[in-house]
């Protein structure tokens, strides 16, 4: 196979040259476009961070307020949406409503697949950054079997959003500021990653020139799975089944024994910390204050403690992630746990579509096309059928 490398699920080769995020596995470090995370999670907010990820600096306020004019402007869908969503059956799960909404975006905004044209990009990015809370809300009243909320444009993006979702009569909804401001937080933590596996996704379907709604809709599969942002609710369901402190000697034999893994734990890059897992336990208390404790809390804090202490984990550097925490605060906020992976959804869109629009300008980049190491048989003849025994 000559100099081919052979590396699965690529844990030592750069698919691409990136300027939007830095990771710092070793020393627990990330920064969008150079902005610690840190920094942004207290000052900054989601559209404010979505803005930096595309165009890589901070907006002036005139920039800015152009900026949240646009998205504000294009938060509604297509009516046929609705009709879309509501086609499902009403134990979807949301994700996969998602994933077949966002794609079928593409087929209402046909002019999306002109991907050469900057001015064309840049509006199918604001409808994306737009339109994902809308059909994330839409996917969770459907399987509440609630009518769909329009959005309010009156409200900051994280309002609007907490009104889509709980909005239960016709008075105007006013969020709690306490809230909205820890939604706001976590939608900055989870906005980017560099490649991490759904960002990938998009990169890689991207690569082929399809529409970017398409792309996005690979993403929103990649992040689907258990093992990417389907986590947090794997981690509630975990939680759950734990039940009591009494049973987490048991679960932790087990987890030691190869059974089944400690979810919310360990992360392919950071092996000391992950810092974003830091900030969402100082924004799991500000949402406490306001919903009561989680009485899960106790338990998670309590498993946390035992891995960190334990030869198994600390040796393996595994730590807790950022899901170990968002899915008792998505709870706390009311949510079914199968809606956990779309709060990741919303605001990785930004991510995506920044790493998206950098693909398409990135003149090295070509078709993603991976090579293998082919391990079957080698040429043999056809046997008839009536011949093989
Ligand atoms: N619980 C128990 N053991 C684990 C865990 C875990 N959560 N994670 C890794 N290990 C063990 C694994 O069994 C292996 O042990 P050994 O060397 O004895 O075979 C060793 O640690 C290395 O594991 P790996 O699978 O090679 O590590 P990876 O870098 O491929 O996997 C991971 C990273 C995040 C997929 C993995 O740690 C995991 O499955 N964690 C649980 C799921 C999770 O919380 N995912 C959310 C990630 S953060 C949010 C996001 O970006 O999506």
């Amino acid at each position: 196979f000559g100099l081919m490398a052979y590396d699965p699920a690529f844990t030592n080769t750069a698919s691409c040259r990136s300027a939007i995020t830095y990771l710092d596995g070793e020393n627990g470090v990330l920064e969008y476009r150079g902005y610690p995370i840190e920094q942004l999670a207290e000052h900054s907010t989601y559209l404010e961070v979505a803005y930096l990820l595309i165009h890589g600096e901070l907006p002036t306020q005139a920039q800015f307020d152009e900026f949240e004019h646009h998205i504000t402007v294009h938060t509604f869908v297509h009516e046929n949406v609705k009709e879309f969503v509501g086609g499902f059956r009403h134990d979807a799960h949301p994700m996969g409503m998602l994933l077949g909404s966002v794609g079928a975006l593409s087929t209402f905004y046909p002019d999306a697949n002109e991907i050469h044209d900057p001015e064309n990009r840049m509006i199918q990015t604001i409808r994306l950054i737009a339109k994902m809370p809308t059909l994330a809300a839409f996917a969770y009243r459907h399987v509440m079997g609630m009518p769909y909320v329009y959005p309010d444009n009156d409200l900051k993006y994280p309002g609007n959003f907490l009104s889509m979702m709980y909005k239960m009569t016709e008075l105007k909804y006013e969020p709690d500021p306490r809230l909205e401001r820890a939604l706001d937080i976590l939608f900055i933590l989870h906005a980017d990653h560099e490649q991490n596996c759904s960002t990938n996704a998009v990169r890689a379907v991207g690569s082929s020139q399809v529409d970017p709604y398409s792309a996005v809709a690979a993403g929103v599969g990649a992040l689907y799975g258990p093992l990417h942002g389907g986590a947090n609710e794997a981690v509630l369901r975990m939680l759950k089944r734990i039940g009591s402190k009494d049973n987490i000697k048991d679960f932790m034999q087990g987890v030691k024994d190869g059974n089944e893994r400690l979810m919310g734990f360990g992360h392919r890059v950071y092996k000391n910390f992950d810092p974003r897992a830091t900030i969402i336990r100082k924004a799991t208390e500000d949402v406490f204050e306001v919903t009561g404790v989680n009485p899960l809390l106790q338990i998670a804090n309590e498993v946390a403690k035992i891995a960190l202490e334990d030869d198994y984990f600390v040796s393996r550097k595994l730590y807790p992630n950022v899901d170990f925490y968002s899915g008792l605060i998505y709870e706390a906020l009311g949510l079914p746990m199968d809606m956990f992976p779309v709060m990741f959804a919303i605001p990785r869109t930004s991510g995506w579509i920044a790493q998206w629009l950098e693909m398409v300008q990135d003149k090295e980049q070509k078709i993603a096309r991976p090579r293998q190491i082919y391990t079957g048989e080698r040429t043999r003849d056809y046997v008839a059928l009536d011949k093989r025994s």
